[in-house]
């Protein structure tokens, strides 16, 4: 990708009875040219068919014409680079299970994602894998509440063991995909969580590490399914005074082929939640990565809120302070804003407040006139300073 770098001074001098210094900015700049051709659309003939006005006839027509506008550095002020660029992620299992359920967080409604699955059996060997694509607003299984929490079953602590650190596994089993949360400390009221969310299993294994040796710990654990249906155990002891290890041990080579019964994604009634499910008639291990394409329609990556085209755009090359101050609304009474002068966000004055943006047909692109009394036309109140 080409980097070009836009050195600019200004040397500003305010007749508002101050005096600026040569503002340098140096702005950098991904890509100069638009990825899309602004004129394709908002000029010509082909303006008056899609019902926009012609921008370009318009900033010919100007006495007064902004040098950037001209130089068709468009997207400088109208478009934000990298602002809906695509993301990955990952996710996977704790360990082997026969069902898991993915939680596939903050997904835009109408993106295109590939989640691309990898899955290892026991013995840590590959099965091949379909990647699934999906767009979230066409996701047509939707399942409703099902209004019970899950059932907690085979509580048990599964190792106490010295590593750096004086570590515990917690198991337990639902009924139900759901997350795993263990609650512990040296009293009944326990103090400290461990929570993990992304991935909804039947089969739970929590680590707690930190504790002290020769204790004697509370826990209880706690399990939420994907509608938010939650349930806790009894409180159990921990003893940390020995250690303990009831880890499964391997297996005989099991040689038949597994099979992964089903990939899907899925989701909750009139929610915008997205999950998707892997069930395997073994236990695997599953490993996701989820692409979220970068968003480019006919504005680039996103046409820019216009917040940021009438601020913190024209802030990259002009001092913020040679001009009046902005991103502020009127305190009271005293200061008023005329209802021909653009505001944002309800009322917040922003440099295009009183400067046009592409030029205008007085000098500094005014709105008012910066002669006669411009001060007055919102601060009405005098004497306001
Ligand atoms: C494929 C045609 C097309 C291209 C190319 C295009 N636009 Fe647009 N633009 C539109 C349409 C149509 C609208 C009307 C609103 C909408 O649909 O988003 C619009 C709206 C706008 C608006 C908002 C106007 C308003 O009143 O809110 C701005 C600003 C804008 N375009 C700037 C640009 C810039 C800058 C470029 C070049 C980087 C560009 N456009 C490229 C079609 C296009
Ligand atoms: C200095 C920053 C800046 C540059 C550069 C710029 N614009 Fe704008 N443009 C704005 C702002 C701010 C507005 C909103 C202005 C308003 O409401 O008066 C705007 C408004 C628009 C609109 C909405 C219609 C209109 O006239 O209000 C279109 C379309 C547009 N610009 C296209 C373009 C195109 C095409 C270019 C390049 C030739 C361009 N702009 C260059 C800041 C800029
Ligand atoms: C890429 C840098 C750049 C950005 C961004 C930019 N300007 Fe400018 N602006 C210039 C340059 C260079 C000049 C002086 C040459 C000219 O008159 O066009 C200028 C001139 C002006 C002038 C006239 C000054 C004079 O002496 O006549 C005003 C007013 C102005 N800009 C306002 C804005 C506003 C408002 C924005 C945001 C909507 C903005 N500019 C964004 C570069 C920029
Ligand atoms: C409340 C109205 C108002 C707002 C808001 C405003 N300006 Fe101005 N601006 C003025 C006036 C008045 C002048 C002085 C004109 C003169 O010198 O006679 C001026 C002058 C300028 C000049 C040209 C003077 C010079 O230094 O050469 C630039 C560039 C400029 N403003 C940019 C901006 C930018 C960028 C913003 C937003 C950060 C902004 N203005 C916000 C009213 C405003
Ligand atoms: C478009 C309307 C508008 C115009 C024109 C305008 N102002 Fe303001 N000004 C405001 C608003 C809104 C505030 C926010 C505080 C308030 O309500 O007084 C403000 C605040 C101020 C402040 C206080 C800044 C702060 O940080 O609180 C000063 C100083 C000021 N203006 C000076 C001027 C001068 C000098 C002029 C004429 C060159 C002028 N203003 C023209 C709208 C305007």
């Amino acid at each position: 990708m080409r980097r070009h770098i836009l050195t600019l001074i200004l040397c500003t001098a305010v007749s508002m009875g101050f005096l600026f210094w040569a503002n340098i900015a140096t702005i950098s700049l991904s890509n100069a040219k638009p990825p899309s051709n602004c004129k394709d659309c908002h000029s010509g003939a082909k303006a008056v068919e899609m019902g926009l006005e012609d921008v370009y006839a318009k900033i010919d027509s100007l006495p007064f014409k902004h040098s950037i506008v001209e130089e068709e550095k468009c997207d400088l002020c109208h478009i934000i680079r990298g602002f809906k660029t695509g993301r990955t992620w990952e996710l996977s299992s704790p360990d082997a299970q026969k069902e898991h359920v993915f939680f596939l967080k903050d997904l835009s409604w109408d993106r295109k994602y590939k989640v691309d699955l990898r899955i290892k059996d026991n013995s840590g060997k590959e099965i091949p894998a379909e990647s699934v694509q999906f767009i979230p607003s066409q996701v047509s299984l939707a399942i409703s509440n099902d209004q019970s929490a899950p059932l907690l079953k085979n509580v048990e602590v599964e190792e106490v063991r010295q590593k750096i650190f004086l570590e515990a596994v917690i198991r337990w089993e639902t009924d139900e995909p759901s997350n795993s949360v263990v609650e512990y400390g040296l009293t009944p009221q326990y103090g400290q969580t461990v929570i993990s969310e992304k991935v909804f299993l039947k089969r739970h294994k929590v680590a707690i590490s930190g504790l002290k040796g020769g204790k004697q710990y509370h826990y209880r654990v706690l399990s939420r399914d994907i509608f938010g249906n939650i349930n806790s155990s009894d409180d159990f002891i921990l003893n940390t005074s020995e250690q303990i290890s009831k880890e499964e041990g391997v297996r005989g080579i099991d040689k038949s082929q597994l099979v992964v019964k089903e990939v899907s994604t899925f989701k909750i009634k009139e929610t915008k939640d997205i999950y998707l499910k892997v069930v395997s008639d073994k236990p695997i291990r599953a490993y996701l990565t989820v692409n979220e394409p970068a968003e480019i329609d006919k504005h680039g990556f996103g046409l820019a809120p216009s917040r940021f085209s009438r601020i913190d755009a024209c802030v990259r090359c002009h001092a913020q302070g040679a001009s009046h101050p902005v991103g502020i609304m009127s305190k009271g009474p005293k200061t008023k804003i005329p209802a021909e002068l653009p505001t944002v966000e309800g009322g917040i004055i922003t440099c295009v407040t009183c400067h046009y943006a592409h030029g205008g047909n007085k000098r500094y692109f005014a709105r008012l006139d910066f002669q006669r009394d411009m001060c007055m036309a919102c601060h009405t109140g005098a004497p306001f300073i």
